[in-house]
């Protein structure tokens, strides 16, 4: 798809972050928007951003795991646009916690919004993408393409929204059917995903998500612009960001020797964290006795 310009252009999860700033990067090519999200108040923060750029606009509040709703939301769509040209499933959460450590509603909660919510806007768009030529682009991860400890459920569904992915494209390939598909790897990027992360029982995840925030190097308005130059040039793989080329690149040429690299740096990284908390909880005790004493 080389011209977005009056494109009709379907993004879930536009209230924040990534989606927001595909958002608000589409409203000043001129395409028309269809903006979702399952939080009233950043949808309709990002809905204004883009009408003061002159765009057509709508925002719809969705939840992406209710398949209903999301059946619905595209008749909507239809009804108000007359199609969709792109449609972007970007909805996404996030779980620190390892296996033992992490609620189950909470391995559900990331399995339904990032797989399920994928799968929902993906068979609920496709008859107007077929309709329209359209492109299909679902969101997965660098954690689609490698795995990292603390992250099982979070791996688990970008690795599913990967593999989903990459065959709807082959069977579009295989079916000829007219719509082309991408599949978007984002390394860390600047975005609310570590605050709005839930966390497991164990202790130190805290410092975890710190470390995600500054690793992060890539603002959400560049990955914008990187998956926007991606979908021109109609690639399968939309990788975002060094880091996820890093990782893209030394999967494949190490294999498990990369997983095995990875694992000891973290075994590394969770025991200077374990060191860390341990020196917070000292200092803290440390104040605590000493307000105790009498003056
Ligand atoms: N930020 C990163 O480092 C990073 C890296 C790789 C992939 N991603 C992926 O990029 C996508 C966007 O994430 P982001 O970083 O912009 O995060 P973000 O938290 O800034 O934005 C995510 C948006 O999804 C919305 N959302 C959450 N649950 C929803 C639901 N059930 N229904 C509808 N909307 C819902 C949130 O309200 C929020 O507005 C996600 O799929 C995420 O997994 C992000």
């Amino acid at each position: 798809m080389k011209d977005l310009r009056g494109k009709v252009v379907v993004i879930t999860g536009a209230g924040s972050g990534i989606g927001r700033a595909l958002a608000i990067e589409l409203a000043a090519q001129g395409a028309r928007l269809a903006l979702s999200d399952v939080a009233p108040d950043g949808l309709d923060r990002t809905t204004a951003a883009c009408a003061e750029l002159g765009a057509e606009v709508r925002g719809y509040p969705l939840d992406v795991t209710d398949m209903a709703a999301v059946q619905a939301h595209a008749t909507q769509v239809r009804a108000d646009f007359g199609g969709a040209d792109l449609v972007v499933n970007n909805a996404g959460v996030n779980l620190l916690a390892t296996v033992i450590e992490a609620r189950y509603e909470d391995v559900r909660w990331v399995l339904d919004v990032n797989f399920w919510g994928v799968v929902h806007g993906t068979r609920a768009f496709l008859p107007l993408l077929v309709a329209a030529r359209g492109h299909l682009v679902n969101i997965s991860s660098m954690y689609g393409l490698t795995t990292a400890p603390a992250q099982t459920a979070y791996n688990a569904a970008k690795f599913a929204v990967r593999g989903f992915t990459e065959a709807v494209w082959q069977e579009m390939q295989v079916g000829g059917v007219p719509v082309t598909v991408s599949c978007v790897y984002p390394g860390n990027v600047r975005t609310d995903i570590f605050t709005s992360a839930r966390t497991g029982r164990g202790l130190g995840y805290d410092g975890i998500r710190e470390r995600f925030a500054q690793e992060a190097a890539v603002s959400a308005e560049a990955a914008a612009r990187a998956i926007l130059r991606g979908i021109r040039r109609n690639q399968m793989r939309i990788i975002v960001g060094a880091d996820a080329r890093r990782v893209d690149l030394s999967s494949r040429l190490l294999g498990t020797l990369y997983l095995r690299l990875r694992a000891r740096r973290a075994r590394a990284e969770a025991s200077r964290l374990r060191l860390a908390a341990m020196r917070d909880r000292l200092a803290a005790h440390r104040v605590r006795s000493s307000g105790h004493r009498r003056p």
